[in-house]
C-alpha cells in the first residue's frame, strides 16, 4: 500500500485534547521500560532530547524515572506545548518543554547525551528530518531509540488494526489513528532511511503495528 501522509502537525484543539486525555499508560510505560533497558544504567543523568513530545507524557516519566537527567522536549504544535506545560504545576523535575518545527527549530544545547521519539517519524512528510536532526543533536556514543507506527499492507489491513486496539476509544481517535497507520513507513523505507543518513542502527519490528530502531551514534 503507496503511503498517505497525514498533516504534520497536530494543532485543531479538539485533536489535541482528545490525544492528551487518552489512556497511553500501558505503551507510554512500555516505551520507558524499553529506553530503560536499552540504556542499562539506572542513574542515567545526562542531558536528553525527546522529538516530537506531544502532550508530554512520556517526557514527564522519563524525568520522573531519572531524576538527576536533564530533558528538553520539543513539539511543531503550540496546542500540544501549552497542555504540556500544565504536567509541570504538579511534577518537580527538570523537564523543558519547547516550541518548535522540526527542522527549523533550534534547540538550546548542542550534544545530547540521550535522544528519543515516539510516533513522530510517521507524521515528518520529509523523514530524513528526524534522522538529521538526530545526527546534528546527538553527542557521540549517545544512546537513540525511535519507536513508531509501520505501515500495514493495505486499508483492510489497518481497519483491522483499529477495531483490534482502539474500538472502545472515541472516534476522533480512532480516526487518527487510521490515518497514522496509512502514513507510516514500513521497515524496508526505514532501513533505507538509515542507510542514507549514514546511521548503522538497528530496526526491529516489535509488534503487529510498531517498528522500534536502536542505535549508538558514531563516534
Ligand atoms: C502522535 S504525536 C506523538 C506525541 C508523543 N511523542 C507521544 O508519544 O505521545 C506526534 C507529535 O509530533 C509533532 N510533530 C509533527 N511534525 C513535527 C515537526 N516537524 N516538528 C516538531 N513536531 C512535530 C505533532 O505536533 C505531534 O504532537
Amino acid at each position: 500500500m503507496k503511503r498517505q501522509a497525514e498533516p504534520e502537525l497536530m494543532e485543531d484543539s479538539a485533536q489535541v485534547y482528545a490525544y492528551a486525555q487518552a489512556d497511553f499508560s500501558a505503551p507510554h510505560t512500555e516505551f520507558i521500560n524499553r529506553l530503560q533497558a536499552f540504556i542499562n544504567n539506572p542513574s542515567f543523568n545526562g542531558l536528553v532530547l525527546d522529538l516530537g513530545c506531544g502532550p508530554g507524557d512520556i517526557s514527564l516519566k522519563f524525568a520522573l524515572a531519572f531524576p538527576n537527567s536533564t530533558v528538553h522536549a520539543i513539539d511543531g504544535s503550540k496546542a500540544m506545548i501549552d497542555y504540556a506545560q500544565t504536567l509541570l504545576i504538579n511534577n518537580n523535575v527538570q523537564l523543558e518543554f519547547i516550541h518548535g518545527k522540526l527542522p527549523e527549530a533550534t534547540l538550546p544545547c548542542l550534544a545530547y547525551d540521550l535522544i528519543f521519539s515516539n510516533s513522530l517519524l510517521h507524521h515528518l512528510a520529509e523523514p530524513m528530518t528526524l534522522w538529521h536532526t538526530i545526527k546534528h543533536y546527538a553527542k557521540p556514543g549517545a544512546p537513540i531509540m525511535v519507536m513508531d507506527l509501520l505501515r500495514p499492507n493495505s486499508p483492510t489491513a489497518a481497519q483491522t488494526l483499529v477495531d483490534t486496539y482502539a474500538a472502545l476509544e472515541p472516534e476522533l481517535l480512532k480516526h487518527d489513528f487510521y490515518h497514522s497507520l496509512l502514513a507510516a513507513y514500513t521497515q524496508t523505507e526505514v532501513e533505507q532511511q538509515l542507510v542514507s543518513a549514514q546511521l548503522n542502527f538497528n530496526v526491529e519490528q516489535i509488534s503487529d503495528r510498531h517498528l522500534l530502531i536502536t542505535g549508538m551514534m558514531p563516534c
